[in-house]
């Protein structure tokens, strides 16, 4: 089965063909980041507006580059939710369309279970159950993945994701938007303890988190540096931040992990290509004698192969939608898409 595939969920358009879940016959992404980074973050109205501009050609690509034609796809697969919502509108009526035109079923897919799905692209042996983090710019849960289509979030932010958290630390250090990978950088060398920093915890709530107070800390910091004209040892914060994200998000997932007596750890999202927090899951795995998986980098951030690959799963669950299909700015994991 071939699945043409569509994310706009934010400021990344993306399209491919992915035959039978896991075999990725073509992945085009097409990053708006440079024309985001003027503002130091995404501004929705120029994200839709691009999307519009280019989800066409990227789509033609797509299929061009599968080998195939549009006559030999099976199904169409876009991501509903969550995201910004003038974003979605368009990956979500492109779909509607190209399903209709094609006269192929559409498949709705949520964008956390799709980063989840790049690990089933990447591993070919993996399936479920196991815990999941899932780490993006917006989005940061701890998932208790039961099935392919049967999960349910078990911790979540409370504030902040993570990635937001990096980009707005990156943006008072004067870095690029987005932020994770300069401050990763800037780290390399960096003493992760030349600063202190908070380390949140929820209260009769384990698997939760809560980044705001670290965001805060980092912007303080270095506003009363500056205030005081004091230098500041750029490497030793950046170190230290990426500490602080990784010693909140390790531990719970590992927690949960032995709780819900799994034996697999699975990581997702676009700040799962950090490198301190990659290094840190695979010395706890390797301590607990737990499995681990983490995506390339490649895989990490929005692209639509991981759409495409959920988006199979969702189809053999019974997953349609037609073309009252909406978009949804929030909605939960578990939750079933309101079709
Ligand atoms: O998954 P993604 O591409 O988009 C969303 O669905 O949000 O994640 C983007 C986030 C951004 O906040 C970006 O700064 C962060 O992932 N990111 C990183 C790294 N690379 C990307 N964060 C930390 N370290 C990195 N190396």
């Amino acid at each position: 089965m071939r699945i043409l595939a569509i994310e706009s969920s934010c400021d990344e358009t993306a399209a491919a063909v992915v035959q039978d879940g896991r075999t990725v016959l073509s992945n085009e992404v097409l990053s708006q980041a440079d024309m985001h980074a003027l503002y130091g973050g995404v501004v929705p109205e120029i994200a839709s507006r691009n999307h519009i501009t280019v989800i066409s050609r990227l789509c033609d690509e797509a299929v061009r580059k599968a080998g195939i034609s549009k006559k030999e796809l099976d199904a169409v697969a876009v991501t509903c939710a969550p995201g910004l919502i003038g974003a979605l509108l368009v990956g979500v009526n492109f779909a509607k369309a190209a399903a209709l035109a094609l006269g192929i079923p559409l498949i709705p897919v949520h964008h956390v279970r799709g980063h989840i799905a790049a690990n089933y692209i990447a591993f070919p042996e993996l399936e479920p159950p196991f815990v999941c983090l899932a780490i993006s710019g917006g989005n940061t849960v701890i998932v208790d993945v039961r099935g392919y289509t049967d999960m349910e979030i078990i911790g979540a932010t409370r504030d902040d994701a993570a990635g937001e958290c990096f980009d707005k630390a990156a943006r008072v250090l004067g870095l690029p938007y987005p932020g994770g990978k300069p401050m990763q950088e800037l780290a390399q060398g960096g003493d992760d303890r030349a600063y202190r920093l908070p380390r949140a915890k929820i209260d009769d709530h384990p698997y939760d988190m809560s980044f705001s107070g670290l965001k805060t800390a980092v912007v303080n910091l270095v506003h009363n540096a500056r205030q005081k004209g004091e230098e500041l040892d750029r490497p030793g914060l950046a170190a230290s931040f990426a500490a602080a994200v990784s010693d909140t998000l390790v531990p719970r997932t590992m927690s949960a992990c032995a709780d819900l007596g799994y034996d697999r750890i699975v990581v997702a999202g676009g700040v799962a290509a950090n490198a301190r927090i990659r290094a840190d899951f695979e010395k706890a795995a390797k301590k607990a004698g737990k499995e681990l998986f983490v995506p390339p980098l490649s895989l990490c951030g929005d692209n639509a192969a991981m759409i495409g690959c959920q988006g199979y799963y969702e189809y053999l669950a019974g997953a349609r939608a037609d073309s009252s299909l909406n978009a949804w700015a929030t909605l939960e994991i578990s939750a079933p898409i309101p079709v």
